[in-house]
């Protein structure tokens, strides 16, 4: 067989980053080569994302411009992966007739197949979504990484069915991998020398191997390697036990970090996205785990302009950003999408109303963030060294166990993966600025807390 080059591009979450390590790890199974030059490609595929309707017309737009390379290059394979793959398998294959290979996220054992069929002049097409598939057995190829942050999803699809999400029909039902081969994976990376490791599912507290749930998954992972610091994401406030809790504060390297998405701060709002919380309960769990985890801190996700909603509405979520005081949010505007429920309600909060409502939220965000990272000027955190800053090799960048980018000068002994005690000294929105007090190891260094 003659050697493929296979180009892929990756959008939308880290969900779909971890996939594409999964599909580079079966072709490259297959003798197939990786390429990072799309002009070097016999093979180019988009992993996709259709959370909002802007992700979707970016991918559309790449679409355009990749067709032209078929003109030099006639045999060349375009293929669509990931969440677009079911929903728009129609449009991008019978009627734009753009691409030849339409792979949904549970059926890419088979791409190595449908990439031959395409070869051979037919339309390769597996959007079957499964209840069982979890990738338990693959070995992600972790190619383009940076050797010591790595991704791992231990858990696909959503059972959540939020009103406004499209994830439960691209992505399908919840099923979770098993502890083993998430512990093993674990394992095989701190012997690679990664130091940090994120578990990805699209509601992490839902994971269930035989009755063993996240804490027990997390508890696992954290003994593998205490030097391997270990993130997660995402959490839905209906699964959230205090047992996660406790064990979040009994591990030194589990980060005391939360990414706990509210939405919306009205009750009214929450009901029409069916997510099965109150606001008075979300904040009942915020303050527990402040209670149990000191120093821990959290992130959002704020949708505004849901269908209905008032100015009173947006009041209440601008407010409970002012309770908690997220670090930081990821905050979006309200995107009809087909086949979800809230696609049915009117979109009645007209696009100048939205972007005003977010523009308020985001100015919100900014300036809690300004102020904690102020909060934080002479304290001490535990970082780990990412490497040279992006502006200078006079500095290093590292990342505290809240997930900031703390920015320090470089020393000699200092180096990518090493772990320091820094003292902040200066701060902005969105950066701190910080001293050198000594490399520490997680192993003996206790919890490491904002003192
Ligand atoms: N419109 C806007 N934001 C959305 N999200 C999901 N679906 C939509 C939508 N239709 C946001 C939610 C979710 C995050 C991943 O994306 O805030 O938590
Ligand atoms: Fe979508 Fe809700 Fe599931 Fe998150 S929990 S993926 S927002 S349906």
């Amino acid at each position: 067989m003659q050697k493929s080059n296979v180009y892929i591009e990756t959008y939308g979450c880290q969900m779909n980053v971890a996939d594409t390590e999964i599909v580079q790890g079966i072709l490259a199974n297959k003798g197939y080569d990786l390429t990072e030059d799309i002009n070097n490609a016999d093979v180019v595929l988009l992993n996709t994302c259709s959370i909002r309707e802007n992700a979707e017309q970016r991918i559309y737009g790449r679409l355009g411009n990749i067709k032209t390379l078929k003109t030099g290059k006639p045999n060349l394979v375009i293929g669509i992966l990931g969440c677009m793959a079911e929903r728009l398998r129609t449009d991008l294959v019978e009627d734009k007739k753009i691409v030849d290979l339409v792979v949904g996220p549970d059926e890419y054992r088979r791409l190595p197949e449908f990439i031959d069929t395409a070869f051979a002049g037919e339309k390769g097409i597996g959007v079957k979504l499964s209840k069982t598939e979890t990738y338990d057995d693959l070995i992600p190829f972790r190619a383009n990484d940076d050797g010591l942050s790595a991704w791992i999803s231990v858990m696909r699809g959503c059972d959540k069915f939020c009103t406004f999400c499209v994830v439960p029909f691209t992505r399908g039902r919840e099923r979770s991998r098993s502890l083993e081969s998430v512990v093993n994976e674990v394992k095989q990376l701190s012997n690679q020398g990664y130091k940090e490791v994120t578990l990805l599912g699209q509601n992490v507290n839902s994971y269930d191997d035989n009755g063993r749930d996240f804490a027990d998954l997390l508890a696992a992972v954290a003994v593998v390697d205490r030097n391997v610091r270990v993130r997660f994401s995402t959490s839905h406030p209906q699964d959230f036990s205090d047992k996660l809790l406790y064990t979040i504060s009994e591990h030194p390297n589990l980060c005391n970090y939360i990414h706990l998405p509210v939405q919306s701060g009205s009750n009214r709002i929450l009901e029409l996205m069916n997510r099965t919380y109150s606001i008075e309960h979300y904040l009942t769990i915020i303050e527990k785990a402040r209670k149990i985890i000191p120093g821990v801190s959290f992130s959002t996700d704020i949708i505004s302009g849901f269908p209905t909603e008032t100015y009173e509405d947006h009041l209440a979520t601008l407010e409970v950003m002012r309770q908690v005081r997220y670090d930081g949010a990821y905050m979006f505007k309200y995107s009809p999408r087909e086949g979800t429920k809230a696609y049915r309600m009117n979109d009645d909060v007209d696009e100048e109303t939205k972007s005003k409502r977010l523009t308020e939220i985001i100015d919100e965000q900014q300036k809690i963030s300004f102020e904690i990272n102020q909060e934080l000027i002479g304290k001490e955190e535990v970082i780990l060294i990412e490497g040279f800053s992006k502006k200078s090799n006079e500095f290093l960048a590292g990342r505290t166990d809240t997930n900031k980018v703390a920015i320090i000068p470089a020393e000699q002994n200092i180096e990518k993966g090493d772990y320091v005690k820094v003292k902040i000294t200066k701060a902005t929105s969105g950066t701190l600025f910080a001293d050198v007090l000594k490399k520490v190891d997680l192993t003996i260094e206790e919890k490491h807390k904002t003192a």
